[in-house]
């Protein structure tokens, strides 16, 4: 198939790009590059330009016939949302809406979008299902709800089919060490405490230790990079052989908390970094840990990581090799 991965330069799509071209279909990738990097498009075209040009978007839609699409490209710091919520509607759904219009408007009728657990806000129940209430409670999430929505009507009217996979926490990277978490301002846990092991960071700060929680400090479901990456082709699947629109939690039913985290990642780094317990980061729900039974039942997503150590192990592998230390 001809895919286009919007966003394919970013931490997640590269590894989608990488599985795409290993299977060998013909691959795409749109962007802009403002927070992905060109070493990480291991496969396929690159086209660097911004889905806010819809010329340009015609033009490409125009002159290569895709089969589907899947689209990564957003803005994802959660607080950032909060600071410079224009910023995040405009990017993720404006733009989101540009592509599903050219999408509708050049016949292109498979659609995967990545959104996310933030379009829950705080679930009053976990694991949270897929029927849950949407309740999102920053524009981060507000703005992927809004794209699920419109994809949500565009399908009813027979314009197109989509998946969107709802991500819990992606982390880890390429087995191989060929990709991985690469932003220098990454504010994800695990990569914060690795970058703290290897000494890039004086400390980690620990945001709230008061949560109704065992320990105290937020609760989240990890998931395994190449584990999202499958459900991404199962949904591709899914789509080709004619299957209807649907919208998956991607996580695996269980958590960590983040005091859970820290002493795992000392304990794979054999180092034993500064730890700052601080107040709690705005927007932060205390726990939230994916249903996915619909993905397993329905796609027959098998996850195979499930396994923190991994996912920290990978990561690690990953962050000596871009940093070049130790
Ligand atoms: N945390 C710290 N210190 C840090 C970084 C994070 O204590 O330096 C804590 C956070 O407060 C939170 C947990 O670690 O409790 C996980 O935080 P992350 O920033 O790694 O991830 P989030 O859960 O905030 O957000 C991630 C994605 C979002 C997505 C969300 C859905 O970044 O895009 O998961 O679960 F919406």
């Amino acid at each position: 198939m001809k895919i286009l991965v919007t966003g394919g330069a970013g931490y997640i799509g590269s590894h989608m790009v990488r599985t795409l071209g290993e299977k060998g279909h013909d691959v795409v990738i749109l962007d802009n590059l403002c927070t992905g990097f060109r070493e990480s498009v291991l496969y396929g075209r690159l086209v660097v330009a911004d889905l806010a040009d819809r010329a340009m978007l015609d033009e490409l839609f125009l002159s290569e016939k895709f089969d589907a699409v899947a689209h990564f490209a957003a803005y994802i710091v959660v607080d950032e949302s909060v600071r410079e919520p224009a910023k995040y509607y405009r990017n993720n759904f404006v733009n989101a809406l540009n592509l599903i219009e050219a999408c509708i408007g050049h016949g292109v009728d498979k659609f995967i979008f990545s959104s996310t657990a933030a379009v829950y806000g705080i679930p009053n129940r976990v694991p949270v299902a897929e029927e849950s209430l949407l309740l999102p409670i920053n524009p981060y999430g507000a703005s992927k709800c809004m794209v699920e929505q419109v994809l949500h009507d565009v399908s009813r009217s027979g314009r197109l089919r989509h998946v969107a996979l709802r991500y819990f926490n992606v982390a880890g990277a390429d087995p191989l060490v060929r990709l991985g978490q690469r932003s220098k301002d990454a504010t994800h846990l695990i990569t914060v405490s690795l970058r703290t092991a290897i000494g890039m960071r004086k400390e980690l700060s620990i945001f709230g230790t008061d949560y109704d929680t065992p320990d105290g400090t937020c609760i989240r479901d990890y998931i395994h990079i190449d584990d999202l990456i499958h459900a991404h082709m199962l949904a591709l699947e899914h789509l080709s052989g004619g299957g209807a629109s649907r919208v998956f939690n991607c996580g695996y039913g269980h958590g960590y908390s983040v005091r859970e985290v820290v002493q795992m990642v000392k304990q794979i780094t054999g180092i034993d970094f500064p730890v700052r317990e601080v107040d709690r980061r705005d927007g932060d729900p205390p726990a939230l840990v994916a249903d996915s039974l619909s993905i397993s039942k329905e796609l027959g997503w098998k996850p195979i990581h499930d396994d923190l150590a991994y996912i920290i192990k990978t990561a690690w592998e990953w962050e000596k090799k871009l940093h070049g230390k130790r």
